[in-house]
């Protein structure tokens, strides 16, 4: 208990790596809104990440470029005000921190000023390490994340797996090892081959949260909306649905339509 929170079990930077070291697997998911977040906070996550793919999924965007620290400010507020026990993270956009160190500084500030997230997510590895170290110092948790990183798309050419070829798994490597000397708590990685992403997480104290990763992660990470079947047409190989949002929705909405049009809705118990 504390000014921080009433919640004596809320889960911190500091409990992803307890957890590590317990062997508990680390469960997160994304959220971008006040209502959703409840939910999945209440359900019993451990973390939640305001994701840049809020460009994607809340704003219609086909990559995660042109989302802004403001926009991930608005986001963010709101799901921080629904948690009370899982660990909430907010990606830093693109832009917000690949200009200069200085630069990344700031804007994580101004995220954990306006927003009462936890922790910030950035991707790449050395080349950022610098500005992580400045961004831990500044008191501020920080997740990396390695492998498939949707800001550099455009370099990559495509959304493909990563790290197929030894030279760049290597280089995968060393990055997750200048991340963690760089302070991080924890890293995503994304889209890269289950057996690199072991030896990933054996080779660094801090959890690894895999998406496409396979299992040798420390902990999972999807996309709300595909995790519960609300993106429809959407089946990358490593997503799993655990549930069928889009039918439930879609038939919620066909009734109410049809109660609308027939009369049926409102009756006389649901009006005044
Ligand atoms: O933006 C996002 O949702 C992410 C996850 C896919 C890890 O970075």
């Amino acid at each position: 208990m504390g000014y921080l929170t009433t919640d004596k079990k809320k889960i911190t930077a500091k409990t992803f790596i307890k957890m590590k070291q317990e062997g508990e697997k680390i469960a997160m998911l994304t959220s971008y809104d006040f209502t959703t977040a409840g939910i999945v906070d209440a359900a019993g996550i451990d973390g939640i990440l305001i994701g840049d793919s809020a460009s994607n999924v809340m704003l219609g965007n086909s990559t995660t470029l042109p989302i802004t620290i403001d926009d991930m400010i608005v986001f963010a507020r709101a799901v921080a005000r629904a948690c009370h026990h899982c660990c909430v993270v907010c990606d830093m956009p693109f832009g917000s921190y690949q200009t200069s160190r200085e630069d990344g500084i700031r804007n994580a500030v101004k995220i954990m000023k306006a927003t009462g997230v936890d922790a910030v997510k950035m991707e790449g590895g050395v080349e950022i390490a610098d500005t992580v170290k400045g961004i831990v110092n500044a008191g501020i948790p920080v997740m990396g994340h390695l492998g498939l990183t949707p800001q550099s798309i455009h370099q990559f050419g495509g959304y493909g797996l990563r790290a197929k070829e030894e030279a760049e798994a290597e280089k995968l490597l060393s990055d997750a090892k200048a991340l963690e000397a760089a302070g991080v708590f924890g890293i995503t990685l994304e889209k890269v081959p289950a057996a690199l992403a072991k030896k990933v997480t054996e080779s660094v104290h801090v959890p690894t949260i895999g998406i496409g990763a396979g299992n040798g992660c420390d902990g999972q990470i999807l996309v709300y909306a595909d995790a519960l079947g609300m993106t429809n047409g959407f089946k990358p190989k490593f997503l799993r649905h655990f549930a069928d949002m889009n039918s439930c929705m879609t038939k919620g909405v066909e009734e109410y339509v049809k109660c609308v049009k027939d009369c049926s809705f409102p009756s006389e118990t649901e009006s005044y």
